[in-house]
């Protein structure tokens, strides 16, 4: 039956041993547990180093993602670099960057709750594998679909402060502003800098996961 097909599938990713063979898995698996499957060119698994104590998570692939296979490769990307590399970090080494969903959202739309639904378990394992000592949210839609009790919540009150939860033990969360924002809005920058120096002192001080 084609349902225990994709069971299986979904099986071999995530009972995956090693950070490798369940990026090559999933990379490789034609994923279709949700409808952003028939437009997609790639699965875009992540960008950067799974060892390193920070991760990264955004929102969905957008159209240079989705033709390299890499996570924040376009304009987004070089201008998070960018950011990073104004405190020190080295996006490739450093951290391992991620998406809430795997694949491109048509017209580059905000994932739908199905398309998170279906994609979550891979980031879950994601962040099981890496053991993160801090986690970097881009943007709402990241912190909506990671945190989902968070309620009601404005960016200008969250972005730059770390908290906890419950379902992220012993990690350091703080949301930052999406680098697509500061694209549309660059007055917003020099924030973003101040609340990335923050992030710096906490990263500095952290001892590898
Ligand atoms: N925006 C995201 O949220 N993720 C990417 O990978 C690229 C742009």
């Amino acid at each position: 039956m084609q349902f225990d097909l994709f069971d299986s599938a979904q099986n071999q990713i995530l009972g995956a041993k090693t950070y490798s063979d369940f990026k090559e898995a999933l990379a490789g698996s034609g994923c279709v547990r949700c409808s952003l499957s028939s437009s997609r060119t790639h699965i875009v698994v992540d960008r950067g180093n799974p060892q390193a104590k920070v991760m990264i998570i955004g929102e969905a692939p957008g159209e240079n993602e989705d033709l390299q296979a890499r996570a924040f490769v376009g304009r987004a990307g070089k201008l998070l670099d960018e950011l990073m590399r104004e405190i020190g970090f080295n996006t490739e080494k450093d951290g391992l960057i991620a998406n809430v969903v795997k694949c491109r959202p048509p017209e580059n739309r905000a994932p739908l709750p199905k398309e998170v639904e279906a994609c979550f378990p891979f980031l879950r394992k994601q962040i099981q594998f890496m053991q993160p000592r801090i986690i970097l949210l881009l943007g709402a839609t990241a912190l909506r679909h990671v945190i989902p009790d968070k309620g009601e919540f404005s960016m200008g009150q969250e972005a730059g402060n770390f908290f906890s939860h419950t379902a992220y033990p012993g990690i350091e969360l703080m949301v930052l502003y999406h680098p697509a924002y500061i694209l549309r809005d660059p007055r917003k920058r020099p924030l973003m800098a101040e609340h990335l120096k923050r992030f710096q002192q906490c990263w500095i001080h952290t001892p590898p996961s």
